[in-house]
């Protein structure tokens, strides 16, 4: 299996993500960082702690930026995930487990040194994580087997702006950084997630399988995240779901052929009406666009998703 660091900011679609990771054999979930976004960070970090506690695995979990690196902080929307990031779940379980003391930049760069060429990083928040892992460790490209972010948008509109998706437009110098970073970059952005509406029905069909806590918390918050994006997206409400997000990232790592990958150079515009726009010079269309890009290595944009088969897929990962 591939040993993933899991860099989240739980969030519904967080949640829907770690359990895909969780069930399927072809990952191991060697660490769990978190990041402000959807939540503050530090409800992140309670969230990630209790969704892998009552799942029944041990696997440590860090504490990560609080802020963007350079924008102003802003406060995460209530509206979204809810307030507690999991639909306002009326009640949780005991718990017992406690954070890895470490940073959540220190324990990404601990684990590329130890393992090096090894690790595989699944970023679905915004960027601060591994963007002060890269200040405290400019190697970690070469010590990391791959990046796979959820986040921008190639030619889909944005969902916060007209132009940017919200993990990117959260904290855009990290995320610059970051994709001019030179590592295997792949990004999974709206292009793709956009395709992929993952009906609440799948949710209630896992937890009547599972009669197990974490299935029933799982249900619980998508209703809540389903009922958003069905008030927004009308072809959404006809099916009462929601889109998938920060899953597909995880799918990309594991079937990388359900999508259509373009190579090419991207950049993200850090001020203005853009802020927050992720610009790619694609390499398969043969236009001159002089100079521009030529200052940042090659990374990978996911574009199309057979989504059926990505829907299929997430539904016996999430059944077994
Ligand atoms: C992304 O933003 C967050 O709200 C979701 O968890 C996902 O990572 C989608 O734009
Ligand atoms: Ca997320």
């Amino acid at each position: 299996a591939r040993k993933v660091i899991y860099d989240t900011d739980p969030g519904v679609d967080d949640a829907m993500a770690l359990y895909y990771a969780l069930a399927h054999p072809g990952i191991d979930v060697v660490g769990i960082t978190t990041t402000f976004g959807n939540v503050t960070v530090e409800q992140a970090a309670t969230n990630g702690l209790y969704l892998t506690e009552i799942a029944g695995r041990k696997i440590p979990v860090t504490l990560g930026v609080k802020t963007p690196w350079l924008k102003a902080p802003g406060t995460p929307p209530d509206f979204i995930h809810g307030g507690d990031g999991l639909g306002n779940l009326p009640s949780r379980v005991a718990t017992t487990s406690v954070l890895d003391p470490r940073p959540s930049a220190q324990f990404i760069v601990d684990m590329a040194r130890a393992h090096p060429g090894e690790i595989t990083l699944v970023a679905v928040g915004p960027l601060g994580n591994l963007a002060t892992a890269l200040k405290l460790e400019p190697k970690l490209p070469q010590l990391l087997q791959e990046v796979i972010i959820m986040g921008g948008t190639v030619a889909e509109p944005g969902n916060v702006s007209p132009v940017a998706e919200a993990n990117i437009w959260n904290d855009p110098h990290s995320a610059d950084f970051v994709f001019t970073a030179g590592w295997k970059l792949t990004m999974v952005g709206l292009d793709v997630t956009h395709q992929l509406i993952v009906p609440l029905a799948l949710f209630k069909k896992v937890a009547d399988h599972h009669k197990h806590v974490a299935t029933d918390t799982l249900h619980h918050a998508v209703s809540f995240y389903a009922d958003f994006y069905s008030g927004i997206y009308p072809h959404v409400a006809k099916i009462h779901g929601c889109f998938g997000h920060d899953v597909l990232a995880f799918v990309a790592l594991t079937n990388p052929e359900l999508f259509e990958i373009q190579t090419g150079r991207i950049r993200v515009a850090t001020e203005g009406p853009a802020n927050g726009q992720t610009m790619m010079r694609r390499k398969d269309i043969f236009y001159p666009q002089p100079g521009w890009g030529d200052e940042v290595p090659d990374t990978h944009a996911c574009l199309q998703l057979k989504a059926d088969e990505a829907l299929q897929l997430i539904e016996s990962t999430l059944m077994s």
